[in-house]
């Protein structure tokens, strides 16, 4: 897994998806166990049974208490992953343990840490507070993306394919026509890509959830903390309405839309998306429209990284790219990746 940012904290589900039934989803390659203690904690362990590695996650494996039962012969396995019964023998092997893996349930995410244990404590878990913040409310999920995760980064970092990709949903011309400006804050960790559009025509995923009818003022400020958690600050108002001199901002709508990427395998990837908003806060239609209208844009996505993935895969190394100034902040979060990988600061 060269190209993968191993010490990483990384979303692996969210907290929804994670109950009383054993749960499993594969990050950077390593098959995980989920499970929720009687008192409510998420663990994290490998989902292979040490014995004849059989998954834990399948039935009839299953949950009793604070233990998982292996559905093959029985093994039982406390939440710190220490092996408790074995079947016809009192005496448990000392190397009956499963890998655990420190785990934190933060901003709805749940979030897991691949790579050395030891470094967990000392990498902040990337922060998406509005996904469970008083005043937003959010809608989200997860598609599954046959595609290395450095696509999915590259796509969300120049968003002048919305006009193509994504017309009729998010995507004007406007977008495309817009110049951008790039910042790399290096000490942070932190790329940031910004698109100020001072008036554009209102594509429906605003139109329809704000009830603006005419032109907008529309900004997009990403900011992406490599390798894993991007967020979309969107600003959408009347064409001129801008913020006070003070910062507030009361009659502009706000999107926060978040992605978490994270690989699956060095050609797959979760694509997890969320996107909270400050208004109509308790109108379920906003929410169902918001809801299906993005998920129908990360499908368009999934889609072209998909063939982008084949494509990639089917011809050999050493193409030259053409990168062009819509570029820079792809280009930016790539090399950043890069050296985190290579296991610099
Ligand atoms: S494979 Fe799990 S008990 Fe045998
Ligand atoms: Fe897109």
């Amino acid at each position: 897994m060269t190209s993968i940012v191993r010490n990483q904290w990384y979303v692996a589900a969210f907290g929804r998806e994670v109950g009383r039934e054993p749960f499993s989803r594969t990050v950077c390659g390593e098959s995980i166990l989920f499970w929720r203690t009687g008192d409510g904690r998420v663990t994290a362990m490998s989902d292979r049974c040490v014995h004849r590695r059989f998954p834990l996650s399948e039935p009839p494996s299953h949950l009793v208490g604070d233990t998982v039962v292996c559905g093959y012969h029985g093994f039982t396995y406390g939440a710190d992953g220490v092996c408790v019964a074995v079947p016809g023998q009192t005496r448990i092997p000392r190397t009956a343990r499963l890998r655990t893996y420190p785990v934190v349930e933060q901003d709805s995410f749940v979030w897991v840490f691949i790579g050395d244990p030891h470094s967990a404590a000392t990498l902040p878990v990337p922060r998406a507070p509005w996904l469970d913040m008083a005043g937003w409310t959010t809608v989200s999920g997860m598609e599954p993306l046959a595609a290395r995760a450095s696509l999915l980064v590259d796509n969300l970092m120049d968003l002048s394919h919305e006009t193509y990709l994504h017309g009729g949903y998010i995507g004007t011309p406007e977008v495309a026509d817009t110049p951008i400006t790039t910042e790399v804050d290096d000490a942070a960790g932190v790329v940031h890509v910004s698109r100020r559009m001072a008036d554009a025509a209102c594509p429906p995923f605003y139109a329809k959830s704000t009830g603006i009818t005419g032109r907008i003022t529309r900004w997009q400020d990403i900011e992406f903390t490599p390798p894993c958690l991007y967020t979309l600050h969107s600003r959408v108002a009347p064409v001129g309405v801008l913020p006070n001199a003070d910062g507030t901002d009361p009659d502009a709508f706000h999107v926060e839309v978040v992605y978490a990427i994270t690989p699956e395998t060095e050609s797959s990837t979760h694509d997890f998306w969320a996107v909270a908003r400050d208004f109509a806060l308790d109108d379920e239609q906003v929410s169902d429209f918001l809801r299906e209208s993005n998920r129908t844009v990360v499908l368009q996505d999934v889609a072209a990284l998909n063939v982008l993935e084949r494509v990639l895969t089917g011809e050999p190394d050493g193409y030259q790219e053409l990168s062009i100034n819509i570029d820079t902040g792809g280009l930016a979060a790539r090399k950043m990746i890069a050296r985190l990988a290579a296991g610099a600061p």
